[in-house]
């Protein structure tokens, strides 16, 4: 269901279509000096993780920047489900961060009964990528929501 659930966002996710534009434009290698930016980089299935947490100063999770890739990111993934009266405490289910080309803020919602989040967030000083990818930024994509209404009904049914 994981992989299904990660299927769905990605497809919608920022930076892997051309939906939306990149708010964080990075201009050519060839006109820059020499990336000398440094992230974390690791990825995370569950909250208690050394990765999603990162109150431990892990070194080992340092990466360098190579090349294009400009931009530290955390990418949160989680969701909520709800009753007709109630609506249950945002539960992560998957957190990562990197270097990236091309980074996207904010948040892509979808589903109904069980909702989605797809939330990034970024930035572009070294090792500044260490918060949990908050959702300040709520992204409502009416036209995404509908044409996942199926798709989803068809994970959670
Ligand atoms: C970071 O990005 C690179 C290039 O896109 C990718 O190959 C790698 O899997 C990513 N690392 C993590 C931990 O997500
Ligand atoms: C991180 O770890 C290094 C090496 O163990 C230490 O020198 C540094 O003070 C630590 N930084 C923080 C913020 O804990
Ligand atoms: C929701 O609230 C109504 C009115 O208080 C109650 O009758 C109903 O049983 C509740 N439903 C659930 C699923 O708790």
């Amino acid at each position: 269901m994981r992989s299904l659930l990660l299927l769905a966002l990605s497809i919608f996710t920022p930076g892997s279509c051309d939906l939306l534009r990149d708010s964080v434009h990075v201009t050519s290698a060839a006109a820059r000096p020499n990336n000398e930016l440094w992230c974390y980089k690791c990825h995370a299935d569950v909250p208690d993780d050394k990765c999603a947490d990162l109150r431990h100063n892990n070194s080992a999770l340092i990466h360098k920047c190579n090349n294009d890739r400009r931009v530290c990111m955390v990418k949160r993934f989680s969701y909520t489900t709800s009753t007709e009266n109630s609506t249950t405490a945002l539960k992560m289910w998957a957190l990562e961060r990197n270097c990236t080309k091309h980074c996207e803020p904010g948040c892509i919602v979808i589903g109904e009964r069980t909702k989605l989040y797809a939330c990034t967030s970024c930035c572009t000083t070294s090792l500044c990528n260490y918060g949990s990818g908050g959702i300040s930024h709520l992204l409502h994509g009416t036209l995404l929501l509908l044409s996942l209404m199926t798709l989803t009904n068809i994970i959670f049914s």
